[in-house]
């Protein structure tokens, strides 16, 4: 099989290079550049089988769609779980078949939701921030609760909600949570209910759906005010199911105790990007960033080498099943 992969760097060419080494037949080239209107000639008459992407900024131009089915490439195999970046429109309208890798590493995203709740829980902000004044004098903001007195509520209850809810419920936590899709296999570690409950109910509220167009700001101003005072937001997930804005007004209001934040709506140009100086942020990120009950991370919560390794691992075994005539595993139904 023939193979343009996108966006593929140093850490990620170590997996291609692997892929190659096990099946010399297989041809893998690889651009650390995003699929644009740009890039997309470099698929061009070459004979690929497939066009492979992991990539924040979306496919938006129609004339992607139409130049990759033009180079006679017609399978898109995303290396994400995410399948935001593309327009179901056109992929619907050209006849794309995708897959995407929802299985990389649930347990990845799910550590660093762990991760960051317990920096939120223990002040970890507040103590370090004095810490660097040489200020060691113990406050009673920094005093903490312990995770088995929490309610860790869910909304998306899929392959990572549920390894989440996994974690969580090892520690002693209550874990509730919400999805359209209930699965048995999960009742062992929390309770279903309505999304208002778990909005209102969770000391620690953590996102983990996907992004359909009818979830954007699932989380916004009504939801922060339902929200306990003393509740941490996570959002590990996809950016715009918060409104940032409202967050940034919650947090300043003292709606809700504090944030983790992987993922911004505002995220295209922003991540992956180095600045000179903090002033060419944006006025949003300057705020959020100077709270020390904020944590932000440039969504790197799915970056581990399990991840990037299976990333490739997967997206490639499916490009490979298809073009022997086998259904791929993780084809997506749209
Ligand atoms: C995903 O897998 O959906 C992610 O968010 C990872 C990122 C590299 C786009």
């Amino acid at each position: 099989m023939k193979v343009l992969l996108y966006n593929i760097r140093p850490e990620g060419q170590d997996y291609v290079d692997e892929w190659m080494k096990n099946h010399p037949e297989d041809e893998l080239v690889t651009t650390p550049d995003d699929l644009t209107l740009e890039t997309v000639d470099m698929a061009k008459g070459h004979g690929y089988d497939a066009v492979s992407m992991q990539q924040v900024p979306d496919v938006v131009e129609e004339e992607i769609y139409k130049r990759l089915i033009d180079y006679g490439i017609h399978h898109i195999a995303l290396r994400t779980v995410g399948f935001d970046i593309l327009n179901m429109d056109y992929i619907k309208k050209y006849h794309f078949l995708v897959t995407h890798t929802p299985a990389y590493s649930p347990r990845a995203v799910a550590e660093n939701t762990l991760a960051s709740t317990m920096y939120l829980l223990r002040h970890y902000g507040k103590i370090l921030g004095n810490e660097r004044k040489c200020d060691f004098v113990r406050v009673s903001e920094e005093m903490s609760d312990e995770i088995y007195h929490k309610t860790v509520g869910i909304i998306g209850v899929g392959r990572i909600g549920s390894a989440v809810a996994e974690l969580f419920h090892a520690l002693g936590a209550t874990v509730i949570g919400n999805d359209l899709i209930t699965n048995a296999a999960n009742d062992a570690f929390l309770e279903y209910t309505d999304f208002d409950t778990v909005v209102r109910e969770a000391d620690i509220l953590t996102l983990h759906t996907p992004l359909e167009p009818y979830m954007v700001g699932m989380i916004g101003a009504e939801q922060f005010k339902m929200m306990k005072d003393t509740a941490f937001i996570v959002n590990q997930a996809r950016g715009p199911l918060i409104d940032t804005q409202a967050l940034v007004a919650a947090l300043k209001n003292h709606e809700i105790a504090g944030a983790a934040i992987d993922v911004f709506a505002e995220e295209t140009g922003l991540f992956m990007k180095r600045f000179d100086n903090e002033s060419q942020l944006p006025q949003f990120y300057r705020e959020l960033s100077a709270m020390d009950n904020v944590i932000i991370t440039p969504h790197s919560a799915f970056y581990t080498k399990t991840s990037v390794r299976n990333m490739v691992m997967h997206s490639m075994t499916d490009v490979k099943r298809v073009t022997e005539g086998k259904e791929p595993v993780y084809k997506l139904n749209y």
